[in-house]
């Protein structure tokens, strides 16, 4: 009887310290909910390229877990698998056709199992790829969904009857451009309907307006997040809710359909249905792939009173002067990029987070696309991009390879090429005439999603270590003799050290997370100089964003104080308003 009451008052007392400590407002970091993938570093594997343990040319799971030490050492802190899921691989797995079942090439559950035990016995943690724009046409709701148009699966995708022309033909039922070239509807005969795919004909869209739908999603999430995975990435998330009615695109749309595309009526009411029923009961992040959204609407996504998502990817940097977010690029300045940093720091407000990237498997290398490729310029070029990704306001998203600097391929001939959008632009374009071969090539080999999708270069050897067989599924960069993670690791001037010491500085900096951000001479055409700022700690970085040496005085009389970090080994300039730079150069400096 005493004991009984005696264990009551402990409950008591214990659900009252528990209620109060439930009641504390979360201690915020200048205005900032502390969150550990706040304070993150993300690096992002490709699994088809990165290590290939069965010698069967194409990476896999087992392949990933060898490389966990590697990952480790680097410092990073949470992995972003590509989709690893059962499929026939019309987009490399963008296509999923069993959500809950790992693609035979890849291996097996009990292979993923062992990786993610791997992962957390290291301290870091998994997130995967969430792919519910679209599924291949070979995931069994598809397969059920195009039998007939009274199949209880019919509604799971986006049927339309089609339209007739003049001359009596068959027509889509709208102009939608598909990502990968000609119509996004294709024409089903068995039931005389067409179906919407935004991506890739074996790519059909869901239909998110379907309860059902919804239900199945998030059920297959909650299997992952079960498992033990700490979140997603989603891909195209703002284009699972179409347009209203989805009437024709207006030629001043169709330049960049995208922004039609996204951010449809019922997005909202999807995302925090999903967060709802499934996120808010996980210690998950959740980061969505963007397309078609501005600055400007990111809070609508992120803001954390509306329980959707924790951060998004915004490309306006990523695609800078590329024509349409999609075409080849044109020219840019530096002005203009840092514009894009200070348009994020003032849009996005202390409920909202940031990510910060410029390099993924959907885009060509970084130090190709940003930095200067060259002999003489690859290795401090690529160590100042990193430099900024790891410094700038947001979690930062590195892609595999990046942090050894590797560098776009040397494509020459269709045949060079995986990827089905490529070959889907060549047919659209070159075959029909309507593009000379060598103007494609010529343009397509510098934005090629393939440059980033080359496999990992981890030492000198045959394939650059990245199979032991003789045919990767992607060629090798011929550079992979010199450029690799073994001979860089043996270096202590390598991009992949530098990127170490940078990682390092970020773990212990709440500056670089947490901080304010300041642009402190926005129209240098080749200078990018800013402050993080938290509280009385500060943080000034300064880099030159060119090939040529430079004596740059800062702005305002200010004086760089204490240097941490060079990616030029030598000795440190400091206490000065003068700084003389070396071509690429990038400093960090404690004031
Ligand atoms: C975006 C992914 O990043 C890309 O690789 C893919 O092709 C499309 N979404 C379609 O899933």
């Amino acid at each position: 009887m005493r004991q009984k009451l005696f264990d009551t008052l402990l409950l008591i007392a214990f659900s009252t310290v528990a209620v109060a400590a439930l009641a504390q407002p979360p201690q915020l970091i200048n205005g900032y909910e502390p969150k550990w993938w706040k304070e993150a570093v993300v690096y992002q594997i490709y699994p088809r390229s990165f290590k290939d343990s069965n010698g069967d040319g194409i990476g896999d799971i087992p392949g990933i877990t060898s490389k966990l030490d590697y990952l480790q050492k680097l410092g990073v802190n949470v992995i972003w698998l590509s989709p690893h899921f059962d499929s026939p691989n019309a987009d490399n797995g963008y296509d999923i056709r069993d959500y809950r079942k790992v693609m035979a090439e890849f291996g097996s559950m009990a292979d993923f199992d062992t990786l993610l035990a791997g992962i957390k016995q290291r301290h870091m943690r998994l997130i995967i790829d969430l792919v519910v724009n679209h599924t291949s046409d070979e995931h069994q709701w598809f397969v059920a969904s195009r039998s007939s148009r009274t199949n209880p699966y019919r509604d799971f995708y986006i049927w339309r009857p089609g339209r007739t022309a003049p001359d009596g033909s068959k027509l889509p039922p709208n102009n939608y451009p598909s990502y990968f070239s000609g119509s996004a509807w294709t024409y089903d005969a068995k039931t005389d309907e067409y179906y919407l795919h935004y991506f890739a004909v074996k790519q059909p869209d869901l239909n998110w307006a379907n309860p059902k739908v919804r239900e199945e999603v998030f059920s297959l999430m909650r299997f992952w997040l079960d498992k033990g995975v700490s979140g997603f990435r989603m891909d195209v998330i703002p284009l699972i809710s179409k347009p209203a009615g989805m009437p024709d695109l207006t030629p001043e749309q169709l330049k960049n359909p995208s922004n039609t595309f996204a951010n449809g009526p019922h997005l909202t009411e999807y995302l925090q249905q999903m967060n709802r029923e499934v996120l808010s009961h996980y210690d998950d992040m959740t980061v969505g792939e963007a397309i078609g959204t501005t600055v400007a609407q990111t809070p609508s996504l992120v803001d954390d009173r509306r329980h959707e998502l924790n951060m998004i990817f915004n490309f306006d940097a990523v695609r800078i002067g590329r024509q349409g977010g999609e075409g080849p690029r044109g020219s840019w300045t530096l002005p203009e990029l840092k514009a894009i940093y200070t348009a994020h720091a003032q849009e996005l407000g202390k409920h909202d987070w940031d990510t910060v990237f410029l390099s993924n498997h959907d885009n060509p290398r970084l130090v190709s696309a940003f930095g200067d490729d060259s002999a003489a310029f690859r290795v401090p070029s690529a160590k100042l991009l990193e430099t900024m990704i790891l410094t700038l306001r947001g979690t930062p998203f590195l892609y595999q390879g990046d942090e050894l600097g590797m560098t776009n391929y040397p494509f020459h001939q269709l045949s060079d090429y995986d990827d089905i959008a490529v070959k889907n632009a060549y047919q659209a374009q070159v075959a029909s005439g309507k593009v000379p071969a060598d103007v494609f090539f010529a343009a397509t080999s510098k934005i090629a999603r393939d440059n980033a999708r080359t496999p990992m270069q981890w030492d000198a050897g045959p394939e650059g270590g990245f199979t032991s067989g003789t045919h990767p599924w992607l060629a090798v960069n011929p550079n992979s003799k010199s450029l690799n993670a073994a001979a860089e690791a043996a270096d202590p001037d390598s991009v992949l050290n530098y990127t170490r010491r940078l990682i390092a500085l970020r773990a212990t900096t709440k500056a670089f997370v947490y901080g304010d951000y300041q642009d402190l001479d926005p129209q240098h055409p080749t200078v990018f100089a800013y402050t993080r700022t938290l509280g009385p700690e500060q943080y000034l970085v300064v880099e030159n964003f060119s090939s040529k040496p430079l004596v740059y005085t800062l702005p305002n009389n200010r004086k760089a104080a204490q240097q941490v970090l060079d990616d030029y080994p030598g000795p440190a300039e400091g206490n000065t308003s003068t700084l003389h730079l070396q071509p690429w150069e990038a400093r960090i400096y404690k004031q």
